[in-house]
C-alpha cells in the first residue's frame, strides 16, 4: 500500500519535471490540477487566479464551479487576504463558506505568491470531512512554492 507522502513524493517530482518543460502558467497550472486529482481523486482540483479585486476560476477538474471570488469572501477569498494556507475539516462551521457544491464536506486552500503577493490560489475541495492534515499542506505548499510560484510571474 503506497502512503499518503509517498505519493505526493511522486507527485512533486512530476510538478518539477512538468515545470522544467513548461512555461506557461496556465498550461504548467492545469496539468498540476490534473496529477493531483488523478493521484487522490478528491471532489474538486482546481486554481482561481487574482484578476484585479476578485479571483477569477482557472484550471481545475471536477464538477463546474462558481467563477468570481471577491477578496475576503470563502475560503478562498480569505487564504487570500490572510496571505496562508487554509484546511478547513468541516466547511459548515466556516463562517462564510462559499458552496459551489452541496457534495464538498472538507477543504484546502494554498496560496500561491509573485513578490510576497498571492497571485493565484490552488483549492482543493473533499466530499469526506477532515480530509487534509499537516502533510497534505506541507507537499502541496512545497508544489506551489517551488514549482508554479516561479512561473506566476506570467500571470500578472
Ligand atoms: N469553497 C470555496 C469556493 C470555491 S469551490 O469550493 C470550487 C470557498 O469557500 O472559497
Amino acid at each position: 500500500m503506497i502512503d499518503k507522502e509517498q505519493k505526493y513524493e511522486a507527485l512533486v517530482a512530476q510538478a518539477k519535471a512538468m515545470s522544467e518543460v513548461e512555461t506557461d502558467d496556465i498550461a504548467l497550472m492545469a496539468n498540476v490540477a490534473a496529477i493531483i486529482h488523478e493521484t487522490f481523486h478528491f471532489w474538486w482540483t482546481g486554481f482561481y487566479r487574482v484578476v484585479g479585486d476578485e479571483l477569477v476560476l482557472g484550471p481545475f477538474q471536477g464538477p463546474v464551479a462558481c467563477t468570481r471570488i471577491a477578496f475576503g469572501r470563502g475560503v478562498c477569498g480569505t487564504a487570500w487576504k490572510e496571505k496562508c494556507t487554509i484546511v478547513v475539516d468541516d466547511v459548515e462551521q466556516f463562517k462564510g463558506h462559499i458552496a459551489c457544491s452541496s457534495a464538498s464536506r472538507s477543504e484546502i486552500v494554498v496560496p500561491i505568491f509573485c513578490n510576497d503577493e498571492v497571485v493565484a490560489v490552488l483549492d482543493i475541495d473533499s466530499e469526506k470531512l477532515a480530509t487534509f492534515d499537516d502533510t497534505d499542506k506541507k507537499y502541496l505548499e512545497k508544489i506551489t512554492t517551488l514549482y508554479l510560484s516561479p512561473k506566476s510571474t506570467f500571470l500578472r
